[in-house]
């Protein structure tokens, strides 16, 4: 008997379940296919009777393409299957799903009576004030075509109408409907949007936290997926009662560890695994037990690293809330928590389950990309640390608007901590141009050269207080 955690490569005759499924998803697509060569007239009717209502068959086309797309990614799954461990049955059945959901699609696209089921949603939804034929121009205009590709994601980002209050509009902040959005740069990558975008809705999401961080990282954020069940561990407990929470290693079994190379907590402190964890920026991150800004020397001009209770001496304008902004699984918002400072921890999952790490300890994630405007109102917080991240593979450009979203959501009298910004040497200038554009009240400013490499680099510690603005 063949169990089915020795998952074998896919020989001619199906062996598991899930090998039957792909099996049969792959026969019901050559049928289909089959059925629409020995049946012609039905496609190229269907086409003319797109061209009739003026729609151009692009979507037809496209749909087929993105089809062969998913076909193909399932078969290199099936191949590589072999080779890489980390083709998992369940991506397996996402990918089967996603062929399956493009399947029914086309299906739909084909016996629709007018036209393209997606055209028709924008229609239904078309905004009244824009003549009418803006709209269809926007279809023949190759890059407006591309971007409204998938299904759900016109769906999702046409504006919701708000209901009907005693029989007026209902005119909620000014506005009649509620426009849902996503990042820009999800339409330079449509092919990939189509894939994150096509899923089962009320079913369970396709497990690719990784796929979506890609696609957030390329400015694709926020994602357009908002109507499935996100996964989470199968044997997920609850998590440890605050304050004890803050300092234990989190139970593996709250984590879903299908896209990490760890698979387990261990593995993450683990010596050994070091070289293999892929978070090089961070590679103490996991171990709870080291308290770093509590254990270093107080006042000492030649270090880098400043303990926090040194930093909140050098102020006198109390710090309550604030952010972190650094890859981090919450040990500085820990340490300040004890402190009665509340600390949202914003980093992306480098690899690792830094997110969830945040979250089991009781403190609050922040899963934003340094693409991002910050998700806080102006002149609202205390502080803002950010440790070890900004360093020299930051261009100026980008560093600008970085900074300058920070000073936007700090207060007056507000605390800009860079913790350990470095650099080479020949650039820290340049850097230093930069951050002084924000013109903060020094409290504390050093300059150390960085010891643990052979290139010539440079720590930038700094304590800085917003001015009143008015
Ligand atoms: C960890 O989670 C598992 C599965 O939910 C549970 O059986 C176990 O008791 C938990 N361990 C601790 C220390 O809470
Ligand atoms: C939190 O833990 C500390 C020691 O780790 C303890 O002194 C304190 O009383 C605890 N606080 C709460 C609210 O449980
Ligand atoms: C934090 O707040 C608690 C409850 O108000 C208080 O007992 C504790 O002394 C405070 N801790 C610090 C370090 O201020």
């Amino acid at each position: 008997m063949q169990k089915l955690s020795s998952w074998k490569p896919l020989k001619w005759l199906p062996n598991s379940p899930l090998q039957t499924l792909c099996f049969i998803t792959l026969l019901s697509i050559f049928f289909f296919f089959i059925s629409t060569i020995i049946n012609p007239n039905f496609v190229s009717n269907r086409l003319n009777s797109f061209s009739s209502h003026g729609f151009p068959p692009s979507s037809l086309h496209h749909q087929i393409s993105n089809l062969q797309t998913h076909l193909g990614i399932l078969l290199q799954n099936i191949h590589s299957e072999e080779t890489d461990s980390s083709v998992t049955p369940s991506s397996f059945s996402d990918q089967v799903l996603r062929v399956a959901v493009l399947l029914d699609t086309l299906a739909d696209t084909l016996s629709a009576p007018h036209g393209d089921p997606a055209i028709a949603t924008i229609e239904t939804y078309r905004d009244p004030t824009r003549p009418e034929e803006t709209e269809i121009e926007c279809y023949e205009d190759e890059q407006e075509e591309r971007f409204v590709k998938s299904k759900e994601v016109l769906r999702y980002t046409n504006p919701k109408p708000n209901k009907l209050l005693d029989g007026k509009r209902k005119n909620f902040m000014d506005l009649e409907a509620v426009n849902p959005s996503i990042g820009l740069g999800c339409t330079r990558m449509t092919v990939d949007l189509d894939r994150y975008s096509t899923y089962k809705p009320y079913t369970s999401c396709p497990d690719d936290s990784d796929f979506a961080q890609k696609l957030m990282l390329r400015g694709c954020d926020p994602l357009p997926r908002r109507r499935c069940f996100s996964r989470s561990a199968p044997n997920y407990n609850h998590p440890f009662q605050f304050n004890s929470s803050l300092w234990i290693q989190p139970n593996d079994s709250n984590i879903l560890w299908s896209h990490y190379t760890c698979k387990n907590y261990n593995c993450l402190v683990s010596i050994d695994t070091k070289n293999k964890r892929g978070f090089h920026k961070c590679v103490d991150c996991f171990d709870l037990s080291k308290k770093r800004w509590e254990e270093v020397p107080l006042n000492d001009p030649e270090s880098a690293e400043i303990s926090i209770d040194e930093v909140l001496s050098l102020t006198q304008t109390p710090i309550r809330i604030g952010l972190d902004f650094s890859p981090t699984t919450g040990t500085f918002a820990a340490l300040m928590r004890e402190r009665n400072v509340t600390i949202a921890s914003a980093t992306l999952n480098l690899g690792a389950p830094f997110n969830e790490v945040i979250a089991l300890r009781g403190l609050l994630p922040l899963y934003v990309s340094i693409g991002s405007r910050l998700p806080f109102f102006d002149n609202t917080l205390d502080l803002v640390h950010s440790t070890l991240f900004l360093d020299g593979w930051i261009g100026f450009e980008l560093l600008e608007y970085v900074v300058f979203d920070w000073d936007r959501v700090l207060r007056p009298k507000g605390v800009l901590w860079l913790d350990r910004f470095f650099c080479k040497k020949e650039e820290m200038k340049g850097y230093i141009s930069v951050i002084e554009k924000l013109r903060y009240k020094k409290l504390l400013w050093r300059i150390v050269t960085k010891k643990d490499r052979v290139e010539n680099e440079l720590f930038l510690t700094a304590v800085l207080e917003k001015p009143l603005r008015v």
